[in-house]
């Protein structure tokens, strides 16, 4: 009748496939930037939404994508990340209907996608919150820092040394920015492609320490072009690690598999999804 409440959109499954697909077109379309593709950006979007998630106090995670606000924008380890959200922005108003954090996650799982690594499948259900529900600063990785570290970080979230490792190994993608992180460089010859490249070369490769004015880095002594981080290098000192380390650089389609995993669960921290379904969308021809 002229009176009953316009009905709210229920977002299917085709939808969030469309979304998906604008974001894997304007990835196609903006190769203007960095080794040509946005893609690696949006991993690390993605990453650092998640990553604030706290265990004990269910706190921070991807639900709320209070990064939109300072103080968390503003936060160190964020830096460089407006261009992610910038370059969804165009995306958020093609369809208005998806809040940031899903579309931010969305982004991410279709970056690793598109970028040629395993599906990661993806499910909707969280809410924007507003600036009071800001994490402190200090949640995220130091990358100047040991195991010790990682092993602190990662388990607050309530990851084990396996999944630590394997998260890391998104260092396939992308590069370091003096003008963000202060580091600098790619960690393989091809930063658009999700493969198992990172472990591969850090475990056979020769690492030096970088003679430069910058933090403590590493690099290559055979091409001396590029890089890893003390976190990085971490991983092949500490026993615990290292035996994943080996694992993904002999095999990759068991990281393919324990990445897709584990970037599912990161992607989910903290997360009051009213559903057990997950969607595996297309990845673009
Ligand atoms: C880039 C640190 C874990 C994905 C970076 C950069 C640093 C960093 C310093 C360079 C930022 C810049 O200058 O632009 C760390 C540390 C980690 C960690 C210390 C843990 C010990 C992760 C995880 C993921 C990830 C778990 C995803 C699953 C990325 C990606 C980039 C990146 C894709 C490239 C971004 C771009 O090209 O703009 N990370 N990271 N990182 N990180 Fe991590």
């Amino acid at each position: 009748s002229a009176s009953s409440p316009k009905k709210p959109f229920v977002p299917t499954q085709a939808d969030y496939q469309k979304v998906y697909d604008a974001v894997a077109a304007r990835l196609a379309d903006d190769t203007d930037y960095d080794d040509g593709s946005y893609g690696p950006v949006l991993v690390r979007l993605a990453w650092h939404a998640s990553g604030t998630y706290d265990k004990e106090t269910g706190t921070g995670g991807s639900n709320g994508a209070t990064m939109r606000f300072a103080p968390e924008s503003d936060h160190g380890a964020n830096a460089g990340l407006k261009t992610a959200r910038d370059f969804l922005e165009p995306i958020k108003a093609q369809f208005p209907w998806i809040t940031y954090s899903d579309l931010w996650t969305l982004a991410g799982a279709c970056a690793i996608q598109e970028l040629g690594g395993p599906t990661i499948p993806w499910r909707p259900g969280r809410e924007d919150r507003d600036v009071a529900a800001c994490t402190p600063d200090g949640r995220l990785p130091d990358a100047a820092k040991d195991q010790r570290h990682i092993r602190d970080i990662f388990s607050r979230m309530g990851f084990d040394d396996r999944e630590m490792v394997a998260l890391i190994g998104a260092h396939a993608l992308g590069r370091c920015h003096t003008d963000r992180s202060g580091f600098d460089g790619p960690w393989n010859f091809s930063p658009t492609v999700f493969t198992n490249e990172f472990f591969r070369l850090l475990a056979e490769e020769n690492w030096i320490q970088k003679k430069w004015n910058g933090p403590k880095q590493f690099t290559d002594k055979s091409t001396g072009t590029l890089m890893m981080l003390p976190t990085d290098m971490a991983l092949m000192k500490d026993k615990g690690f290292k035996k994943h380390v080996e694992r993904y650089a002999k095999d990759s389609d068991v990281f393919f598999k324990e990445f897709s995993d584990v970037f599912v669960k990161l992607l989910e921290l903290g997360v009051p999804f009213k559903t057990e379904d997950r969607f595996v969308f297309k990845t673009s021809e």
